[in-house]
């Protein structure tokens, strides 16, 4: 028997053909399900299913499910098992977008020998695509995780910012992940009651596409931001492992330009799969001596743990302030990595829309910004122009 991940709906109103076919399909894999043509496109839009397969039914009906499976999901094997080899039917089968059929009972053996190479070439294909979406693909989307070793560094405000500027002066697609698991912030800088968390996604981590993501996502009114918020429940959110994480990431990769995930402090197995998918890490700092010697420590924190900081860390300075005991350029000899933005620390400015939980944007041309947007702004423009 040959393990595999494919996802395999079987739809037939015809208990022996059903029989028959799940005989076959399980022999392959261990996700296999079986629906009436009622339910087809129910199932179809619960799971990203590879392979389907239709049983004949009434001519219309069994034409009409397959143009249906087709739309829904573009890059499934159809296949389609008629009981007559009726010419006309066929072809409009086939033209409604199946790949091939097969003429039971008549072909039930060829079908059941022919059907390891069918399930060998569409993993191969599928897997040159998805590596061929991942390195070339004008979809690779970039990911960003806002971190720091120091609590209330700004990191929530920082990427909830950065976030729904980039999506307000771009076109870009973005998402903001919040990964601080039951204290998140991130609802209370942008209003956010939601019982739907990311936690949402853990059943169908298997197939998780891009219709799963933004079905648990919410979207910020103004910008059409999408946030991905994390459970608050504590059990749950320990249940989140690594492999899902790394998973969640580079699904988001591929539908999103940018990716903003937002870090807690301390560091865990969950903390270590997003810093390790990130092509850049932005490292919140003060301009004070605590702040400079836990970065110090998250250094050779990372080195042993083997996450390379080298070529993908930058700084963020925050909260820069004329009576700093520490001035951005003291700073720039002793710190290893290059500084990304610079943020002036805006109590003033802040404390209305951090009162109100309200977006420090909500429109592209903003009649009046505030000294902390503008240099989120100028940060977000870096970003884009990279
Ligand atoms: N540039 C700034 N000027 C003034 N206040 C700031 C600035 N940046 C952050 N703050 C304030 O610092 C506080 C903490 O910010 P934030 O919640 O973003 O930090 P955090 O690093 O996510 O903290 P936590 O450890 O709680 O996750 C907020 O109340 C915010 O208003
Ligand atoms: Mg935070």
């Amino acid at each position: 028997m040959m393990e595999t991940s494919i996802n395999i709906l079987i739809v037939s109103e015809w208990e022996q053909n059903t029989a028959q076919l799940k005989t076959i399909a399980e022999s392959f894999s261990s996700h296999v399900t079986t629906v009436n043509y009622s339910d087809a496109i129910r199932e179809m839009n619960r799971e990203t299913r590879d392979i389907v397969i239709v049983s004949q039914f009434e001519t219309d009906a069994s034409v009409e499910v397959v143009q249906s499976i087709r739309l829904v999901n573009p890059a499934c094997l159809l296949l389609f098992v008629a009981n007559a080899s009726d010419f006309t039917l066929l072809r409009s089968i086939i033209r409604s977008g199946a790949d091939e059929f097969f003429v039971f009972p008549d072909e039930a053996s060829l079908f059941a020998s022919r059907f390891p190479t069918i399930v060998k070439n569409y993993e191969n294909k599928k897997n040159s695509m998805e590596e061929a979406a991942v390195t070339y693909g004008r979809n690779r989307g970039k990911i960003f995780s806002f971190y720091s070793g120091k609590g209330g560094s700004g990191r929530t405000l920082i990427a909830s910012s950065v976030a729904q500027t980039l999506k307000l002066e771009s076109t870009a697609e973005v998402i903001l992940i919040d990964l601080n698991t039951q204290y998140g912030g991130i609802e209370s800088v942008f209003s956010i009651e939601s019982n739907r968390s990311m936690a949402d996604l853990m059943p169908v981590v298997e197939e998780l596409n891009e219709s799963h993501i933004r079905n648990v996502s919410e979207t910020q009114v103004d910008s059409k931001l999408e946030i991905l918020i994390s459970p608050c429940d504590a059990e749950i959110a320990e249940s989140i492992d690594e492999i899902f994480i790394a998973k969640l990431v580079r699904t988001c990769r591929r539908s999103f330009d940018y990716v903003l995930i937002d870090l807690p402090s301390h560091i865990n197995a969950q903390v270590v799969a997003a810093l390790e998918e990130s092509d850049k890490i932005y490292y919140i700092l003060a301009p004070e001596t605590p702040a400079l010697k836990t970065l110090k420590q998250f250094e050779s924190l990372s080195a042993r743990l083997g996450i390379h900081l080298a070529n993908r860390m930058e700084i963020v300075m925050n909260e820069l302030a004329k009576e700093n005991e520490v001035q951005q350029n003291d700073l720039k000899n002793v710190l290893r990595f290059p500084i990304a933005a610079s943020i002036r620390r805006d109590i003033k400015g802040l404390q209305p829309f951090i009162n109100k939980g309200m977006p420090i944007r909500k429109i592209q041309k903003e009649r009046k910004l505030i000294p902390f947007a503008k240099d989120i702004r100028k940060f977000a423009r870096d970003v884009l122009k990279q």
